[in-house]
């Protein structure tokens, strides 16, 4: 099972993993881009993880990708999560921890204040921007068996990256409006990932995978 499945690019990997004698379930509050999945071994079922009863001990494996940060309780979500999981079953929750995202080298000013704004916008929405490097302590609290996790950061050239420009460029009125940055301050960040004699690194999101199996 994929909850909160978005576009479903996790789903299909499921799905091609599990071949024709498998089945993934993929739930989402909006099934839109799920629904053009069709895989004959593919259910998509419009669900909210907050809200909705997910059945008792009938999964295998059950992922949660950039879900949990979203959601106001996430460790009674990680309950009901392993609740649905048949005793021996895997539980792979994956978040982002923001804190990365303000690290340069050599240090910035400018790039730390505008930086930090994205995970301000997701903390106004009721969002958790360190959501990720709280998973292991939610994990074990939890009671889950054989927990272990890994980070991903992608250290980058400013000019290297521009899909990360692209995220400034289109929460640039956002970050403004909120009284995050200044119009100065995010335009020079925007500005540098087009210079080529611009040299700082910078590590981006770190992604933190944190599994452990249902007792
Ligand atoms: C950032 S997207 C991640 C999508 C996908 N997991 C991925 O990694 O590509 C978050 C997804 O969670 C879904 N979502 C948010 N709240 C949810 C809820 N209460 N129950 C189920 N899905 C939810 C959203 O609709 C969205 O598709």
């Amino acid at each position: 099972m994929e909850v909160g499945a978005g576009s479903g690019t996790v789903t299909r990997w499921l799905a091609d993993n599990v071949g024709d004698t498998g089945h993934v379930v993929a739930t989402d509050i909006e099934t839109t881009w799920l629904r053009a999945l069709d895989a004959p071994n593919v259910q998509v079922l419009r669900h909210d993880v907050a809200t909705d009863a997910l059945g008792e001990s009938v999964n295998d494996l059950i992922c949660a990708r950039l879900v949990l940060a979203h959601l106001p309780d996430p460790r009674a979500i990680v309950d009901k999560l392993l609740r649905a999981l048949v005793p021996g079953g895997w539980l792979l929750v994956e978040e982002y921890d923001l804190a990365s995202l303000l690290i340069s080298y050599p240090p910035d000013g400018t790039w730390r204040k505008v930086a930090a704004a994205p995970g301000g916008i997701l903390r106004m929405g009721g969002g958790d921007p360190y959501m990720g490097a709280k998973l292991t302590g939610i994990l074990h609290a939890a009671g889950t068996a054989d927990v272990d996790t890994e980070a991903v950061a992608l250290p980058r050239r400013m000019p290297q990256v521009p899909s990360w420009q692209t995220q400034f460029v289109q929460f640039r009125e956002r970050l403004i409006d909120a009284g995050l940055v200044s119009p100065a301050e995010v335009d020079k960040v925007i500005a540098d990932f087009d210079d080529e004699t611009c040299d700082p690194v910078i590590y981006g999101p770190t992604l933190v995978s944190a599994r452990g199996r249902k007792p």
